[in-house]
């Protein structure tokens, strides 16, 4: 199974950016965790950030023909972009929404998310875990649907 790990605005500062909320781990530390995670699920992850919201879009519709599903943490992008949800939407490939803080518990304007009810799934508040949460679920969802179609 292969997925790609998408990462959205200003997660390329963590380590130094909000550490109270986000912890001291930079994003690529947390991915190199990720790939070891997903390493032993039996899964192949392609990880990608960018800050700029047309290019993630790019990135998603290129996807579609190369990976069974999608890993997303859209960061602010979640809470505005139609054309994210769009993207996720049109792709056709299951997707988990993850967020490393409980987005549900912060600010008014964090609690809504514009791509969450495209996505499968939403995982949020359980630090870096949250990638490999999200791994887990789609393993079990993508073997599922395989299942269920042969
Ligand atoms: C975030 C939550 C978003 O509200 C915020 O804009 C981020 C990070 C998270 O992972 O907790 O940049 O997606």
């Amino acid at each position: 199974m292969n997925v790609k790990i998408l990462n959205g605005p200003n997660l390329a500062l963590l380590g130094r950016r909000e550490t109270e909320i986000y912890g001291r781990r930079s994003l690529d530390e947390i991915m190199e965790t990720v790939r070891a995670d997903a390493a032993a699920l039996g899964i192949n992850v392609e990880c990608f950030q960018s800050d700029e919201e047309g290019v993630l879009v790019g990135e998603i519709g290129r996807s579609a023909d190369r990976f069974d599903a999608l890993v997303i943490n859209p960061a602010a992008y979640t809470h505005t972009s139609i054309a994210l949800r769009d993207a996720i939407r049109g792709c056709g490939l299951p997707c988990v929404e993850v967020h490393l803080s409980n987005i549900h518990a912060r600010e008014s304007f964090r609690r809504e998310s514009v791509t969450a009810p495209v996505c499968i799934g939403q995982i949020a508040g359980f630090g870096e875990d949250v990638y490999r949460l999200a791994l887990e679920a789609l393993r079990r969802t993508v073997r599922q649907d395989k299942e269920a179609a042969s």
